[in-house]
């Protein structure tokens, strides 16, 4: 594929993320690649001779946001053509839609998939010759050996243990953009988690599309799970808090949810999504798993962790759900009472069988659903919010807040505590009372500060 423009070896660059935290990462990778490079990162798109956008195909919307994007990249162009900045469409809607998107944008110089953005070097300096660049190649784990392996780290990190899926719910593009479901090796993993640990991480949120799904040989020849790997982290010095998401309720072993209950560093925090409290459309999405079931998992981390905050992800308006349907939804919702959650319409994405099912639901139906479901979570967080006011726990500082002196960090059950007390750095762990909660926080009133 030729196109006849050349352009200058960009010098800075810009990456956008959009859809989850499997994003997040691969954009830090990126980040890090061109760094290496001697490219110097910028907080201004317009400023970037390079911008990329790591994109999301898992709701429609979600993928025309980066047309739309494209488009306002285009505007901003530089008079001198050569000087234009480089665009990059790298993520879910590049492996979905690959070619078709220099098509529809003729201002795309790269195409790359998410398995594929370790040749971004080598693609960049093929653009540059006014080749454009298509990788949508789905080789499982070559990006993560061709990675640099130094990791710089803020207080929280993200490390992808897991991709893919193999599950096939009916709804979702997943399967297909993201390829089956692989597990890096535990020593590639336990050694990115030391060298993040040594970058500055406190905390580290284990990713995977099905990141309960992870397994392999630890150093010893023995199968692990992933409650074998969360073990071996645990015991990584200067490691404080272990997270991890997503996971599937099919891959809850005993082990994992035994691990909630003895491992001193694992957060009491699930995400669990169920998607749908009806088992007639549970079994039409494929989830392979029962509202009963679900909630029996649930009472089992219960059991073992009883502080457990548990967070969950929900579609309204599958194909043929009926008011009795929904109304199941919002009496699981009433029976877990989450403390965060994510709820969507649902949204036929090309090429899922669910999209070609009869009986889709009009959008006005719903929004209604939408909008009940969400107020109802939204007063369940409230009210877990509130029930932890008068708790003493850590909070370890992410961010500078709104006001001066505020910082912001998050409680063991991942709710935002925003911190007003001087003299404290983002990295510090501090033990706090919560005082005070609102719908999307707490506040607390800073204990002690911990050795950081
Ligand atoms: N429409 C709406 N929501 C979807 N999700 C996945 N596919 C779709 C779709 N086609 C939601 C699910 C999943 C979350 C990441 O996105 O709830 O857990
Ligand atoms: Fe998509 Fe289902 Fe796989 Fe989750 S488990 S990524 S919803 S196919």
């Amino acid at each position: 594929m030729s196109k006849d423009s050349p352009k200058k070896l960009p010098k800075t660059f810009f990456v956008k993320n959009y859809g989850c935290q499997m994003n997040v990462y691969d954009g830090e990778r990126m980040a890090e690649q061109f760094t290496d490079q001697g490219m110097e990162a910028v907080d201004d798109k317009s400023q970037a001779d390079l911008v990329v956008l790591n994109t999301c195909h898992i709701r429609e919307k979600a993928a025309e946001k980066v047309y739309s994007e494209i488009g306002r990249i285009g505007k901003n162009r530089r008079k001198d053509k050569s000087e234009q900045p480089m665009i990059a469409v790298a993520g879910c809607v590049a492996q979905a839609e690959g070619a078709e998107i220099s098509k529809r944008s003729p201002s795309v110089d790269i195409v790359v998939g998410p398995q594929a953005y370790h040749n971004l070097p080598e693609m960049v300096a093929q653009a540059s010759g006014g080749k454009r660049a298509v990788d949508l190649d789905l080789p499982g784990l070559d990006k993560f050996d061709a990675l640099p392996k130094q990791r710089k780290s803020g207080p929280t990190a993200f490390l992808t243990v897991q991709e893919g899926c193999d599950k096939f719910c009916t709804y979702c593009v997943v399967p297909y953009t993201r390829g089956a479901e692989i597990s890096r090796s535990w020593s590639a993993l336990i050694d990115e988690a030391k060298r993040l640990v040594d970058g500055g991480a406190k905390e580290i949120t284990l990713l995977g599309q099905n990141v309960n799904a992870w397994n392999g040989e630890d150093n010893k020849g023995n199968m692990q799970g992933l409650d074998g790997l969360i073990r071996a982290l645990n015991r990584i010095d200067g490691l404080h808090r272990i997270r991890y998401m997503t996971s599937h309720p099919n891959d809850m072993t005993d082990g994992l949810i035994n691990a909630h209950g003895d491992v001193e560093k694992l957060m009491p925090y699930l995400h669990l999504p169920v998607q749908a409290g009806s088992d007639r459309i549970l079994k039409a999405m494929n989830r392979s798993h029962s509202r009963d079931s679900y909630l029996r998992i649930l009472d089992r981390v219960r059991a073992v962790r009883p502080d457990i905050a548990f967070s969950g992800d929900f579609i309204v308006g599958f194909p043929g759900e009926s008011d009795a349907d929904f109304e199941d939804t919002m009496s699981l919702v009433a029976e877990v009472k989450y403390a965060a959650a994510y709820s969507f319409k649902y949204s036929p994405r090309p090429g899922t069988p669910a999209a070609v099912m009869d009986d889709q639901i009009s959008p006005s139906v719903m929004a209604l659903r939408l909008e009940r479901l969400q107020a109802l979570l939204g007063k369940h967080q409230l009210e877990f919010n509130e029930e932890a006011v008068g708790r003493t726990c850590d909070v370890l500082l992410e961010r500078k807040g709104k006001f001066d002196g505020q910082l912001i960090g998050k409680t063991p059950w991942l709710q935002s505590a925003h911190i007003d007390v001087p003299g404290l750095e983002i990295g510090d762990m501090v033990r706090v009372e919560l005082n005070e909660a609102g719908y999307s926080s707490v506040t607390g009133k800073v204990l002690m500060k911990e050795a950081a």
